[in-house]
């Protein structure tokens, strides 16, 4: 957790140990310089400009460049990032990824302030959101071997004119309080799957909202087994860690809107006996992070009071092979009794998720939103930033996309088609879980499909590629994890809310 506040420069005892100043570059000759901004004075833009200009030749482009603190600022260290944009054309996401840029490459500093052009509440809330984002370390898997721990900030202090300013303060805390969700997302994603087994994850979804006014239920194996779980089941039994069904309903006194989230909580994906290989299996700890998303987003919105009633469903399980797995051939039986051949182990997300999908649907929910690590074919068609949306109803796929542009997440709109369904067919039970390979991402969400009433508008987030990072930190995402989701979610709920309330 990293706690926001908001400051004038010359506020009493600010004593940071750094600085982040954003810079533009200028609109003649392309120079780096510092906007005019109500969080610095012209003195202090004066000064800092000229040391990073001294370091220029030396400096590499688009990277930020370190300086020693300038008389005025009480810091020891600035570091000057490039937006990456002249005056004109900075968007909140330009001013979250600078923030979270500066932030990310300073270590072991306790205290460090940001400062960006723009005083608007959605401008400095980037601003503060991109700086809490910058500020993750995942450092507690470290040993004796390390003898000094990555060390973000414990608190961002935003320098801005407009810090008293009512509206900024509540646009701040907002952004604040869900960039933290972010992070506890991405920590469970980031968790080795040794130490997270759908226990720990279910345990860790109602830690996520105690103290908030949401209800949390667990159903373990027995529970599952009673309510006739097969797919869950069915991917959880060729493990010891035995799965489980989380739910949480979180029922606010004025709700505009009841909205199902539905997580793939599959804490490790080996493939079960339809095996991986092993480089494949290097990074399957992230295939709970759609889990990990729905149970932060969730989380957040509790604690923003959205007036939005939201039900949670996490499934979880650890997909092993073993003399207990479920194999190629066999049929299961879902929660509500459609029947899947299942051919390949490995398409085991979908299994959990129709479980999970038709269970959300007794809430009676106006929306459903299912999140999941769902295919490598999401990853091969829009590669590892661009998530995908699916829907049995365009316009909630489309105000996704739209939702998730408005907090800087990337989601692009993919299709459903019909002539597809058939290659799911099977010769002896309602479905079989793999169908046609080409377009493998739509045949997957056409599975899910069959288990949504078409009354109901659906919508499947496939974030394979983007909910865990395997190439470098950049802008405000780190290596691991990346906690994607939470925030189109989070505005997803509050677009819905907002619209319902007309
Ligand atoms: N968890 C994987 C999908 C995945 C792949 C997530 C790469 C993140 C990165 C999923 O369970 C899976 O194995 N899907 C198979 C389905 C296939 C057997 C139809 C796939 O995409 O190869
Ligand atoms: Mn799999
Ligand atoms: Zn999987």
């Amino acid at each position: 957790m990293t706690a926001v506040r908001l400051a004038a420069l010359d506020a009493a005892g600010l004593a940071l140990d750094a600085l982040v100043v954003g810079m533009t570059s200028g609109k003649r000759d392309g120079k780096p310089e510092i906007p005019n901004t109500s969080g610095l004075g012209a003195g202090e833009r004066k000064r800092i400009i000229e040391a990073v200009a001294k370091l220029g030749a030396r400096s590499t482009a688009g990277k930020p460049v370190k300086i020693p603190g300038v008389t005025g600022i009480d810091a020891p260290l600035i570091v000057c990032v490039p937006i990456g944009a002249g005056l004109e054309a900075i968007t909140p996401e330009l001013l979250r990824k600078a923030a979270g840029a500066g932030i990310m490459g300073v270590d072991g500093a306790d205290k460090i302030g940001v400062v960006m052009p723009g005083d608007a509440p959605a401008e400095v809330a980037a601003t503060a959101q991109g700086a809490v984002l910058g500020s993750y370390r995942f450092e507690s898997f470290r040993g004796t071997g390390t003898p000094e721990l990555a060390r973000g900030p414990k608190t961002v202090t935003v320098l801005t004119g407009t810090h008293r300013d009512r509206h900024v303060r509540e646009a701040v805390r907002q952004a604040e309080v869900v960039a933290n969700e972010v992070l506890r997302a991405r920590d469970l994603v980031n968790t080795p799957p040794s130490a997270l087994h759908p226990k720990e994850l279910a345990a860790a979804a109602v830690e996520a909202v105690s103290g908030l006014d949401v209800t949390t239920q667990i159903l373990d194996e027995r529970g599952l087994k009673r309510g006739k779980f097969g797919g869950i089941l069915a991917v959880g039994q060729g493990s010891a860690n035995t799965p489980r069904l989380v739910r949480l309903a979180y029922r606010p006194t004025r709700s505009k809107v009841h909205v199902a989230l539905v997580g793939k909580g599959i804490t490790f994906d080996s493939g079960g006996l339809s095996l991986k290989p092993p480089t494949a299996m290097e990074t399957m700890k992230s295939d709970m992070g759609g889990a990990a998303a729905v149970i932060a987003a969730t989380a957040a919105i509790a604690r923003l009071g959205l007036p939005a009633s939201v039900t949670t469903y996490a499934a979880c399980a650890e997909n092993m092979p073993s003399g207990t797995a479920q194999r190629p051939g066999d049929v299961l039986t879902t929660y509500g009794g459609r029947t899947v051949e299942v051919l390949n182990t490995d398409a085991e997300g979908r299994l959990v998720l129709a479980d999970a999908l038709v269970r959300a649907a007794e809430d009676e929910p106006d929306v459903i939103i299912d999140v999941a690590t769902l295919t490598g074919a999401q990853v091969v068609a829009l590669g590892t930033r661009i998530s995908a949306v699916m829907s049995n109803d365009n316009e909630l796929r489309d105000d996704i996309v739209h939702s998730s542009a408005v907090v800087g997440e990337q989601f692009w709109p993919m299709p459903l088609p019909s002539e597809l369904r058939s290659s799911l067919d099977s010769p002896i039970a309602d479905i079989a879980n793999i169908g046609d390979r080409m377009g493998g991402m739509l045949t997957a969400g056409l599975f899910l499909q069959d288990f949504v009433s078409d009354e109901i508008p659906w919508a499947h987030l496939d974030i394979a590629g983007p909910a865990f990072n395997e190439g470098d930190a950049h802008d405000y995402t780190p290596k691991g994890g990346t906690g994607v989701a939470v925030r189109t979610l989070v505005q997803v709920v509050r677009d819905l809310a907002d619209s319902n309330s007309l």
